[in-house]
């Protein structure tokens, strides 16, 4: 792709469109494009009509269409793993449809209270152990659409494997009343199981048998007899496929939390925001379609501008858990620095992705983006009509589009140290409210674009051996520190230091 970025026009047009953006004198309308629920805004990037019209070309050539066609008829391969990637074919088949009733069944057993082998207590809290994709988007949107909440449950979430997380998620909880469904899509991650084995040690002390213990325990994996074997009985647990990859797996039965806290018919919303941002991605024209515009701009932004951090800002603190939830897409999905064929490549890929909720980010890092020696390109993530406060949501509209203005435009001043350097590129997201379908057409956006962004870069963006490498190593050192008794393990940990193993 490097090769293509270097056509001469493209080149004429940046250097152009650098030069040139701050003495626009009014904002360019026509780069505001809207699907269903989500407008977004680009014109506050180093683009203009003629420019985009060349990008789209790179995505011509790559026959992007063909790729995605392969990605919904489940022809697309992680290479890598040998195995296809399933997760949009799925939600789009009747398979998907069997995953929901599946899950709808145990959603309807545990409000009856009619499961074999359950607590004969009403269920009030729910505990969801999970990380990483297991965790994030499933957080994310539970935390977006707590306005949606059936209040049946009393929802938490636990990652850490600082058990002091699952301590305090479980305190002044009657655990009579709880049941903690673990959220694993290998039922290996050792995170998961050390609270498994935490949580099974509080419930034994508490009821005593394992029968009675069992009934409080859930499993959503895709490896069914490991979780049995990790005293999960088989009926309380959800399965997925091995071809849904993690950081993608929010459409699974991993979103049985979500159905759990905004109850069937706004399941039904948020999954069919979802779809109708799957199909306009599967059916519109590349100049017009949301995803490909977004990932375009963001290659041009890093592969032409060398601008290789991205903050995401959402102006709405139900979407705060936004954040993460990209960040691992994003990051864990494009950061790689070898092609589908397993070769060196040496073009920029993933940006460093972080952020925070709007305004807080600008009593954070704002100085930095305005006053600072670095370029970021921003995603701001507005919501038109997003609180019955007028006062707080136009207050938090207006400061949106205020930042974005400045982080691009800058603004001269004689004085050095009152100078704003401007050159900040963002894209304005706008949602029509945080309702169930809106979230729907949000994930499915950010889902499609890194998947464009991969096809771009020619990298597996549905593989992470990096991080395996990361859980094999650490094992080796808790393995020394746990032959160590207790009285030496500081020894122990000292000896470590030095070791590169
Ligand atoms: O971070 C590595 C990773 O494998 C993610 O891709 C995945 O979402 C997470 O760990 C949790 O994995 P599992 O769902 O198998 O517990």
């Amino acid at each position: 792709m490097d090769d293509k970025l270097l056509d001469k026009n493209l080149i004429i047009s940046a250097v152009d469109n650098k030069l040139n953006h701050k003495n626009r004198k009014s904002q360019k309308d026509n780069l505001i494009y809207k699907n269903d629920h989500i407008t977004i805004d680009v014109s506050r990037n180093f683009i203009d009509k003629q420019t985009l019209s060349r990008l789209f070309k790179l995505l011509k050539d790559i026959e992007i269409k063909k790729e995605i066609t392969k990605l919904f008829s489940n022809k697309f391969k992680s290479k890598s793993e040998n195995k296809y990637v399933s997760h949009i074919f799925l939600r789009n088949s009747q398979q998907g449809e069997k995953t929901i009733n599946d899950m709808y069944n145990m959603y309807d057993s545990i409000r009856k209270n009619s499961l074999k082998n359950f607590t004969t207590r009403k269920i009030k809290n729910i505990i969801h152990i999970g990380i990483g994709g297991s965790n994030l988007g499933p957080k994310f949107v539970c935390n977006a659409l707590k306005d949606y909440s059936t209040k049946d449950f009393n929802i938490n979430f636990v990652s850490s494997s600082d058990t002091k997380e699952l301590d305090d998620a479980i305190k002044n909880l009657d655990l009579e009343e709880t049941i903690f469904i673990f959220s694993s899509k290998s039922f290996v991650t050792k995170e998961i199981l050390i609270n498994l084995d935490y949580i099974k040690k509080i419930l034994k002390s508490k009821f005593a048998s394992s029968e009675i213990v069992s009934r409080h325990l859930f499993a959503i994996t895709s490896d069914k007899s490991t979780a049995i074997k990790k005293g999960i009985d088989a009926n309380k647990i959800l399965i997925f496929s091995k071809n849904i990859p993690g950081r993608f797996s929010v459409t699974s039965a991993l979103s049985f939390i979500i159905l759990l806290q905004i109850g069937k018919a706004n399941f039904k919303k948020f999954y069919k925001g979802i779809i109708k941002m799957d199909n306009h991605f599967k059916r519109t024209k590349i100049s017009n379609n949301i995803p490909m515009i977004l990932a375009i701009i963001s290659i041009w932004n890093i592969n032409f501008f060398s601008i290789r951090n991205f903050c995401v800002c959402p102006y709405n603190y139900r979407l705060k858990d936004a954040i993460e939830y990209i960040q691992q897409i994003e990051m864990e999905s494009n950061g790689k620095s070898s092609d589908i064929y397993s070769n060196e490549i040496n073009i920029d890929t993933s940006p460093i992705v972080f952020g925070q909720a709007g305004t807080d980010c600008q009593h954070s890092f704002f100085q930095m983006i305005h006053q600072g020696s670095q370029d970021i390109a921003l995603d701001f993530v507005g919501v038109i009509d997003s609180n019955d406060n007028k006062v707080s949501s136009n207050f938090l509209i207006s400061n949106l589009i205020a930042q974005a203005n400045l982080c691009f435009y800058g603004k001269g001043s004689q004085k050095n140290n009152k100078k704003i350097r401007g050159n900040n590129p963002s894209n304005i997201i706008l949602m029509n409210s945080v309702d169930p379908h809106s979230v729907g057409n949000l994930i499915s956006m950010y889902e499609h674009k890194i998947f464009v962004e991969g096809i771009l870069w020619n990298i597996n963006s549905f593989d992470q051996w990096g991080v395996e490498e990361g859980k094999l190593l650490a094992s080796k050192f808790i393995n020394k520190i746990n032959q160590s008794n207790r009285k030496d393990t500081d020894k122990i940990i000292l000896q470590l230091l030095k070791t590169k193993f």
